[in-house]
């Protein structure tokens, strides 16, 4: 495992600027670190093309993100292999195919034994942690490799590197990420990089899911997003195969 990047830092904060506005696909931008992931890329003058499945949600993003018309927020469920291939037809159609895809889209199974997840809940999670992933990857990055460059983001968790009691089918997913990240580091050609990236302990739904009121201890997604996004955009080439953290 690579040692951890730090997020902030002048030199960072220099890379990200430099490389002037960019086109940035999240998935998962309804809610928690994709949502504020998306409205600090915004507020820095990148185009953000999200998805997520709650159409409330995204109008509520809509309504924050600094100029609006410039995004492409839109319902679209990772999970679907046919919903990710129109997302990415409609990203060619509006001429904003994506320099860096943050796959952020994830869900956590409920607290419980593995031998005692349901079969659902366990589903559920690979269904949008890896195949979810897979979806957004098998879509987006030939239009990448057809551009000949992009940054492929791939949130993992410290749960990708070590393990908890309770949440077994989530640790997989993540592992699994972190496997994904670099066997996909291998074969992208040159102009393409991918990073496996964990993004700390931050208090969202997920982790409320897992840590209960004590993930009110953590940072907040406000504190967190213009340290995720400085290191997000100063990702480069060099880095594809790591496993970073925020
Ligand atoms: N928070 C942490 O401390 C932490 C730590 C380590 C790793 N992570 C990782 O960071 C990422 C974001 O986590 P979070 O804490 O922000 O979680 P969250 O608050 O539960 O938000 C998850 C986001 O993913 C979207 N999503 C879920 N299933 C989806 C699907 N099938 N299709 C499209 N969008 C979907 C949700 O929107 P809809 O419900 O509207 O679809 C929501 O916007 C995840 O990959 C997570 O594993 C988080």
């Amino acid at each position: 495992m690579t040692a951890p990047k730090p997020g902030g830092g002048a030199a960072a904060a220099a890379r990200a600027a430099a490389a002037g506005p960019r086109t940035v696909l999240i998935t998962g931008v309804s809610r928690g670190l994709g949502r504020a992931l998306a409205l600090e890329l915004a507020r820095r003058g990148h185009a953000v093309v999200g998805c997520g499945r709650s159409a409330e949600h995204l109008r509520s993003l809509e309504a924050e993100i600094t100029s609006p018309s410039r995004h492409f927020l839109t319902v679209a469920d990772v999970r679907s292999d046919s919903s990710v291939a129109e997302l990415a037809k409609a990203a060619v159609e509006r001429k904003q195919v994506p320099d860096v895809i943050v796959n952020n889209a994830g869900t956590i199974n409920k607290n419980n034994k593995t031998w005692n997840v349901p079969a659902e809940d366990f589903d559920m999670v690979v269904d949008t942690n890896i195949k979810g992933t897979a979806n957004v990857l098998r879509h987006f990055v030939p239009l990448m490799i057809e551009k000949r460059h992009g940054i492929i983001v791939n949130l993992s968790s410290g749960w990708g590197r070590s393990a908890a009691a309770e949440v077994a089918p989530y640790c997989a997913s993540k592992w699994a990420i972190e496997g994904l990240t670099r066997s996909l580091a291998k074969e992208l050609p040159p102009g393409l990089a991918a990073i496996a990236l964990s993004p700390g302990v931050v208090n969202t739904d997920m982790l409320t899911s897992c840590f209960g009121s004590s993930a009110a201890l953590y940072q907040t997604t406000e504190t967190w997003a213009p340290k995720a996004a400085t290191m997000i955009l100063s990702l480069s080439l060099d880095d594809n195969g790591a496993s970073l953290t925020v």
